[in-house]
């Protein structure tokens, strides 16, 4: 039977020779305890049971091999909503927010006259970017799409748990979008090149929500070309990218005849979403 028990202090120990942020154990530890972190600065002789040691030490080992922490704790705030996570869908990025306040303040704003504002977010993943939009703006008629299903199983169910309305649609791109015609058209789609560096490093992620494979540049491309068909009248399309393609995704919406074109920049300082108006 194993007997082996820790402290939070030898923990922390182990954590840090195995790689771990201190950050990152001590997170594992308030959830293991079901205690604040501040709680665990000042207890570090408090004692894990069995039970509780193999678990964390577990856990360290998946931290260490790379596996994000969201995955671990089953959780991932996004925008100050609290989604459910898991590897069946992408870790929402702080820097996926700028594609939503951009979205926010066009629904504010340019859009405000709209009574019943159609919103699409294609490739929704979690749900990340549908649900904080409609979170921040309750009168917006939401779809999210992904061509995963596993994904759109985690979506729905962080839709159901937050009481938010979004209606899921199944399929690549705008095959999932129906006749409908959107106001606003949202995605933070694959958009890593297949060649490229950061790939293995992210690897304990869905490589479908990763990279469209080739240069990267595939689905933004699929979805600025078919955009012309699903925009209502003076719709306006908002994509996130990768900090080198800025450039390019430009000119694709300045070749289909968008207008007001702009790029906004991550909390990093990079060039991060690019849209338009048609
Ligand atoms: C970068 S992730 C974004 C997830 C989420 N929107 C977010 O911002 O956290 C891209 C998403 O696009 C989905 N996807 C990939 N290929 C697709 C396709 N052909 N049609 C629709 N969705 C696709 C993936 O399953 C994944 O959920």
């Amino acid at each position: 039977m194993n007997t082996d028990t820790s402290t939070v202090a030898g923990l922390l120990a182990e954590g840090r020779a195995a790689g771990v942020d201190r950050l990152d154990t001590q997170l594992l530890l308030a959830r293991a305890l079901a205690c604040s972190r501040s709680w665990l600065l000042a207890h570090d002789d408090a004692v894990l049971d069995t039970v509780q040691t193999a678990a964390l030490r577990a856990q360290l080992a998946r931290r260490a091999a790379g596996e994000p922490l969201a995955y671990l704790v089953g959780e991932k705030e996004f925008h100050g909503l609290l989604l459910s996570v898991d590897p069946r869908v992408l870790v929402p990025r702080p820097d996926t927010e700028v594609l939503v306040d951009w979205a926010l303040e066009l629904l504010a704003g340019d859009l405000r006259d709209v009574a019943q504002p159609w919103v699409i977010d294609l490739g929704t993943g979690s749900g990340a970017i549908a649900l904080a939009v409609k979170h921040g703006h309750a009168a917006a008629q939401m779809t999210a799409t992904d061509t995963s299903p596993d994904a759109l199983e985690v979506a729905r169910g962080n839709a159901t748990r937050l009481g938010l309305d979004v209606v899921f649609a199944t399929g690549s791109w705008w095959a999932a979008a129906g006749e409908q015609r959107f106001h606003l058209v949202l995605s933070n789609p694959p958009y890593i090149a297949a060649g490229d560096s950061h790939l293995p490093a992210l690897a304990h992620e869905p490589t479908l929500a990763l990279t469209p494979g080739g240069d990267g540049l595939g689905a933004l491309a699929e979805i600025v070309h078919g955009a012309a068909q699903h925009l209502a009248t003076c719709g306006w399309l908002l994509l996130e990218h990768g900090f080198d393609q800025a450039d390019a995704v430009q000119s694709m919406l300045f070749e289909r005849g968008f207008t007001e074109v702009e790029t906004r920049h991550d909390l990093g300082g990079q060039p991060r979403c690019t849209g338009g108006r048609l």
